[in-house]
């Protein structure tokens, strides 16, 4: 490699930037080549460690190099276990589907049937949305203002975020948007419980009502939508949204690619109303760090032909091997249990930071996932009365991080919610001290932005 200047990460990024897509994203924040990490921690090349708070978007649930994760790994190689099977079985695959099938309510689990997909999300949303319109014979699928699926053409086409959608004419029609309740930027003007209450009631109307205009195929909806801005749902309104679709006989997708195996604190996000839906769609923690993606739903929806959704990649042995490893680890390790104590360790420190530092607007998410809104004090207000996000300034905060050691992402309308992402074996020292450097950042932007 050629130095152009003294700083290796300096070195790298400029090299990036010279040869990979404009299309790229973290990249661009994050100036720097990761050399090794180990846990939560990441180590560049120039030997400066930072706490990771990003998980990989959620991709790594024990973090980096987890011994049994790496243990699985070896004893899968060493057994000359194949790379790839496509669809065929494997013991592993079976031990997998096993463990899977096992992980989920057994009222789900009895009448479950799994799709092995091509291995990332957006190949298991675009599956589920073909299993449901083939099984119904629609088109129309009801999806929610502030939802992220993936970057599928179909996937997309039920994403809020309009400025990636506008570079892409064509998406694939028929969605129709509804809006996702929310407490404090309620699209409805109202908040507080208001806020599921209309749009509980506004769901029903538009199903029911003859003159509604759509016979939907299917409801796709993240109980904890993540990249739109960690908004949790209520466990009422998802309990009613159940309700709704249960009684119109319309499947209900719940994409638990960001909260499915512990980020939320259960194993999977609808648990904690307690429903069933008809699909769930698996990916990133599931292959433990190595990319896996299933779809796993109710049996009446089976009804698509032999290779309805095909793909090479769909049978990815390692991953199973390590998504296998990390299950048992949750599970032995309790880490759902961890995942609530230290997510509500780590909103109590926020919440004090919020108290010092006026450019918190909200804090809110469940388990691990959390999320902190950023607002302006110069912009204006919302309808609410509370003041305007600020990407601008969350970006600040961000990269002030990023100097301090910390790695977070930001999300959200606008780009002004920062998001907490960490393993879900985080301990309390650690949760102090990302704490303790979110704090620092925090203050010193707030400082310069309004000297
Ligand atoms: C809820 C949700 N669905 C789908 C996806 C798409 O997954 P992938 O990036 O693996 O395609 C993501 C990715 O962040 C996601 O958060």
């Amino acid at each position: 490699m050629i130095n152009i200047t003294d700083d290796h990460n300096t070195n790298y990024a400029l090299r990036q930037d010279e040869r990979e897509s404009n299309a790229r994203t973290y990249a661009k924040t994050f100036r720097f080549a990761i050399k090794s990490a180990q846990g939560m921690m990441i180590t560049d090349v120039n030997n400066k460690t930072y706490y990771d708070c990003l998980s990989c978007a959620g991709a790594l649930p024990l973090g980096h190099s987890n011994p049994q994760v790496i243990d699985a790994l070896n004893v899968a190689i060493k057994d000359n276990v194949p790379f790839q099977t496509l669809d065929m079985m494997t013991p592993l695959k079976d031990e997998f589907t096993e463990a899977i099938f096992s992980s989920l309510p057994t009222k789900f689990a009895s009448r479950a049937r799994i799709q092995f997909c091509s291995p990332c999300g957006t190949d298991a949303v675009e599956a589920a949305i073909k299993l449901t319109r083939i099984a119904t014979q629609k088109s129309d699928i009801l999806a929610f203002r502030g939802a992220y699926h993936g970057m599928g053409q179909g996937a997309m086409s039920m994403m809020g975020n309009r400025q990636n959608k506008q570079q892409l004419p064509n998406l694939m029609g028929n969605t129709q948007f509804l809006p996702y309740p929310h407490k404090y930027r309620c699209p409805f003007g109202v908040g507080g419980d208001l806020t599921d209450e209309i749009s509980i009631n506004y769901i029903r109307s538009l199903i029911e009502d003859q003159e509604g205009g759509v016979t939907p195929a299917g409801m796709i909806a993240e109980l904890v939508q993540g990249e739109g801005g960690v908004i949790p749902a209520s466990d009422r309104w998802t309990q009613e949204i159940r309700k709704i679709t249960h009684d119109h006989s319309i499947p209900l997708l719940i994409d638990e690619v960001q909260t499915g195996w512990g980020r939320t604190g259960k194993l999977y996000s609808f648990e904690h109303s307690n429903i069933t839906p008809d699909v769930i769609i698996l990916s990133k923690a599931i292959g433990g760090g190595l990319p896996l993606a299933v779809i796993i739903y109710d049996k009446d929806l089976d009804v698509w032909k032999t290779g309805a959704h095909t793909g090479t990649f769909r049978g990815n042995t390692l991953a199973m091997a390590t998504g296998l490893a990390t299950l048992k680890v949750i599970q032995q390790e309790e880490l759902l249990n961890n995942s609530v104590l230290m997510g509500k360790r780590l909103k109590q420190h926020l919440s004090e930071i919020q108290k010092e530092c006026f450019l918190i607007g909200d804090i809110r998410g469940r388990g691990l996932m959390l999320g902190v809104e950023i607002i302006d004090h110069k912009k204006g207000t919302d309808i609410l009365g509370n003041f305007l996000q600020s990407g601008e300034i969350a970006r600040k905060i961000k990269l002030e991080c990023f100097d301090k050691g910390l790695i977070i992402e930001t999300g959200g309308r606008d780009g002004g919610v920062l998001r907490f992402l960490p393993p879900l074996n985080i301990n309390s020292e650690q949760v102090d001290s990302i704490s303790a450097i979110f704090r620092d950042a925090c203050l010193q932007v707030s400082r310069t932005y309004y000297a």
